[in-house]
């Protein structure tokens, strides 16, 4: 469910034409609809409203301050994994003590930053990093609040680079190491236990790995009170799939329904780290075709819009629809919808029907505002798109495009 739809034969951000936008912002662009991002972060709130809870954005799924201060808005925290994160949430004036921060590598100086900025809590993938906690908060005279990320070894059945809690995984401690950790964080003066977190992998369209991960940690968090150690925060991360294409991913209504029984005699506040739920569906990524190309074996519409603005494609075989901005009656044609960077794996959707499609044609390439701004790059050195907010008939530049300047900026040549 989303705001991108046509208007007789024309595709709109909500109430605005997307040629419009095109021609005043040019393209690639990044188009986002608030509405959309608002109904979703919404859905997630009331199927949990009656639940003690904070929900924590996934920064990573999208990071432009422009989306975060409207998450701000909505009351949500933020879930970040860098220095770079914090330095953003900051910047909006988020509420610290609705920032809890995970990660494998974390610095010192990373460490340093959020314990200043008084975060809620820091998630912990291993002993080393736990004792470095310690010393760095022991040196700024605090005691930092931590939840131990536990890798429960559970099959999220997802593509095998965003599944994050199976024992091959280098999330998390594993569950039958874990009660050590915390027997060890318990006698380190400067940590103060605060929750357990795990985050089982991404784009998860069943409920059954959750369900499968709490139950495991629910007997963990029992064992513990052995240890006098109480568990105050359950953070189970993000996950929830959306619809690209065919998937049924469980609805948030049904995903809390199937978990909150399991949760119920806990006790603990919950934490939920939706990213891609909230912004998946709430982003297009609008592209010109430059040209049209036909071969012996395939039709390719090249357009301006390449891995490097959008990558899931490439990089995880990930499917997003591509549709016409404006419809036509033209001939249907199968194209592979490809970019203009010096790579085979350089396309954005293989063996797709179209109306016949020319140079100067507008496409929406559908489902990137997760991991799609946000992982992209100046491979090429072609410069990075203009991201544009949608709320109504309004919309709002919130990234420029780059500039020849930008691209080398940081660089020097040498004497
Ligand atoms: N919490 C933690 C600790 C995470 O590692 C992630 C995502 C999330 C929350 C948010 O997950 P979400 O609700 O968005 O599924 N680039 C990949 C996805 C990588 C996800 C990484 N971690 C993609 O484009 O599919």
């Amino acid at each position: 469910m989303d705001y991108f739809n046509y208007k007789k034969n024309t595709l709109y951000a909500e109430d605005v034409d997307l040629n419009i936008l095109a021609e005043k912002y040019g393209t690639p662009l990044y188009v986002y609809s608030l509405k959309t991002m608002t109904e979703h972060y919404k859905k997630i709130e009331s199927a949990f409203s009656d639940i003690d809870k904070i929900i924590c954005y996934s920064v990573k799924a999208n990071s432009n301050i422009g989306i975060l201060n409207e998450m701000k808005k909505l009351g949500s925290g933020f879930d970040i994994v860098s220095g770079g994160e914090l330095y953003r949430v900051l910047k909006i004036n988020a509420n610290p003590k609705k920032i809890v921060y995970a990660g494998v590598g974390k610095t010192k100086q990373e460490i340093e930053y959020a314990l200043k900025s008084n975060i809620l809590m820091f998630n912990v993938e291993s002993i080393n990093e736990l004792k470095i906690i310690d010393l760095v908060s022991k040196k700024l005279k605090k005691k930092a609040a931590v939840a131990i990320r536990i890798n429960p070894d559970v099959n999220a059945s997802t593509h095998e680079y965003i599944t994050t809690g199976k024992k091959e995984n280098k999330f998390g401690i594993d569950i039958v190491l874990a009660f050590n950790i915390f027997r060890i964080a318990k006698k380190l003066k400067h940590i103060d236990i605060k929750g357990i977190h795990i985050h089982i992998g991404s784009q998860i369209t069943t409920v059954v790995p959750y369900i499968d991960a709490i139950v495991k940690i629910t007997k963990f968090i029992k064992d513990l009170t052995t240890e006098d150690i109480i568990i105050e925060y359950l953070n189970i991360g993000g996950g929830l799939g959306v619809i690209y294409n065919e998937e049924k991913p469980a609805t948030a209504d049904e995903f809390a329904y199937a978990i909150k029984p399991y949760l119920a005699n806990l006790n603990v506040k919950i934490i939920l780290e939706p990213g891609r739920f909230i912004v998946g569906n709430a982003g297009i990524l609008l592209t010109k075709v430059i040209y049209d190309k036909k071969g012996i074996k395939k039709n390719f519409l090249i357009v301006d819009a390449g891995m490097n603005d959008l990558i899931r494609p490439s990089l995880y075989g990930a499917f997003h629809k591509i549709i016409p901005v404006n419809l036509s009656a033209k001939e249907k044609m199968i194209y592979d919808i490809v970019g203009p960077i010096c790579e085979s794996g350089d396309f954005l959707g293989k063996e797709r029907t179209l109306s016949e499609s020319k140079e100067g044609d507008l496409l929406a390439i559908r489902s990137a505002g997760a991991y799609g701004f946000s992982m992209s790059s100046n491979y090429n050195s072609r410069l990075r798109c203009a991201e544009v907010l949608v709320k109504g008939n309004k919309h709002y530049l919130i990234r420029k495009r780059e500039t020849y300047e930008d691209l080398i900026k940081l660089e020097k040549i040498i004497e």
